[in-house]
C-alpha cells in the first residue's frame, strides 16, 4: 500500500547566512539559498515567494502588500534583523503569516557601534584619519584637530528601550549626564535595568536644548517617520552632535544637512541612511564632520551568528505549529499549511 509523501517544506533565504543556522534549517526543509553580493530583485522575490512555505528576509528585502498575496504557502516571514520596517506586517497578520524578528542579541553590539560613532564624531577621528593619509601630518599643532570632550558632557537618547539603555550604560561608564525621551501617557513603559536610576527622563523638547549628544534609537514607524526635522534641529542645543544607528527615515535627511551647513550640528555620526545606500553624490558626504558606516550596527561576529540562529528557530517554530519565539505579530492566526 502506497503511503502519500510528504512534500519537505520550502525556505527562501534572501542572502548566505551562519552556516550553522542554515545547516538546522537544511535538516528541516528544501533551502533556496539567494548567494549573490546583491539582494535578490522584487521579480526573484516574487517568484520564490510563489512557492515558498518561509523566507529568511534581510531589511533589504521589501516584503510589500503584494508580494505577500502572491504567496499562498507562505506561513512565516523571518526577518534577520530587530527591525521589521522593510515588511508590511498588517498585510502579513491579515493573511495569517507569522512575522519573526531577531531582538536581544544585537543590543549590545548595536550600542558598542553607536557610542563608536559618537566617539569618532566627538574626536573626529575619521577626519584625522583621512588628514594622516592624505600626507598633511606635519607637526604637532596645540589648535590641531581640537574635537569636544565626551565625559562631563550630556547625552539624550530618542528611544530608551534595550539598545538606547545599553548605550545609557556606556555613557555612564564615560562619565557622561544621561536623558532620555519619557514616554508618552499610554505608551508601554520600557523595562528598566536598576543600574539606569541616574538616567532622567524628559521631554522631547528639554532632551534637544539640553543635550550635547543626541542618539535615535526607535523603530521606524509611521510615529517616528522623520521625528527629527527642522524644528527639532532648531531647538537643539548649537554645536550638537547627532548619532543615529536606527533607521535613516527617522531623520529629514535634508534637514540635517542644513544643521550641519549652518554649524547647528557639530557634526552626525550615521549608520544609517535615507535612501540606503547613500548616493555617491549625496551632500552629507562632503561634510568633513560627518561619520557614515554602511549600516552595520548589528554586524560583530557573535551577534550575526545569533541573529541566524533566531532566524532559523524562528521558522521551525512556525513548522512545529507555533508562534515564532520572537514575533513581531503575536497577535496573528496562522494560516493552515498547505
Ligand atoms: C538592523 O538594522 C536591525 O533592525 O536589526
Amino acid at each position: 500500500m502506497s503511503r502519500p509523501v510528504r512534500q519537505r517544506k520550502k525556505v527562501f533565504i534572501t542572502r548566505a547566512i551562519d552556516p550553522a543556522a542554515l545547516m538546522r534549517l537544511c535538516a528541516a526543509a528544501q533551502i533556496f539559498v539567494w548567494d549573490e553580493e546583491m539582494p535578490p530583485p522584487a521579480s526573484a522575490l516574487l517568484s520564490a515567494l510563489a512557492g515558498a512555505d518561509a523566507i529568511l528576509s534581510m531589511v533589504t528585502d521589501k516584503i510589500d502588500a503584494r508580494m505577500i498575496a502572491s504567496a499562498p504557502r507562505l506561513r512565516v516571514i523571518s526577518n534577520l534583523a530587530v527591525g521589521v520596517d522593510n515588511i508590511d506586517v498588517e498585510a502579513a497578520t491579515r493573511a495569517g503569516i507569522a512575522v519573526g524578528h531577531t531582538p536581544g542579541v544585537l543590543t549590545e553590539a548595536t550600542a558598542d557601534l553607536a557610542f563608536g560613532l559618537l566617539m569618532a564624531t566627538a574626536r573626529r577621528i575619521a577626519e584625522a584619519d583621512r588628514h594622516v593619509r592624505a600626507g598633511k601630518w606635519r607637526t604637532w599643532g596645540p589648535m590641531t584637530m581640537l574635537g569636544r570632550d565626551i565625559h562631563s558632557s550630556t547625552l539624550g537618547l530618542i528611544g530608551f528601550g534595550a539598545i538606547g539603555q545599553a548605550m545609557a550604560r556606556r555613557a555612564m561608564g564615560f562619565g557622561m549626564r544621561v536623558l532620555y525621551l519619557k514616554h508618552r501617557s499610554g505608551q508601554r513603559k520600557p523595562r528598566r535595568d536598576a543600574g539606569l536610576a541616574g538616567a532622567t527622563g524628559v521631554s522631547l523638547n528639554r532632551l534637544l536644548a539640553r543635550s550635547d549628544y543626541v542618539s535615535i534609537h526607535v523603530p521606524l514607524t509611521e510615529k517616528t517617520s522623520r521625528m527629527i526635522g527642522a524644528r527639532e534641529f532648531a531647538l537643539m542645543k548649537p554645536g550638537a552632535i547627532l548619532i543615529n544607528t536606527s533607521r535613516g527615515a527617522v531623520v529629514d535627511q535634508a534637514a540635517m544637512v542644513g544643521a550641519l551647513k549652518s554649524g547647528r550640528l557639530a557634526g552626525a555620526g550615521l549608520d544609517v541612511t535615507d535612501p540606503e545606500p547613500i548616493a555617491p553624490r549625496d551632500p552629507l558626504l562632503q561634510l568633513d564632520n560627518v561619520v557614515i558606516t554602511p549600516h552595520i550596527g548589528s554586524a560583530s561576529i557573535a551577534a550575526r551568528a545569533s541573529m541566524a540562529a533566531i532566524a532559523a528557530d524562528n521558522i521551525l517554530d512556525v513548522f512545529a505549529g507555533r508562534l515564532p519565539r520572537r514575533c513581531a505579530n503575536p497577535q496573528v492566526h496562522l494560516r493552515h499549511p498547505k
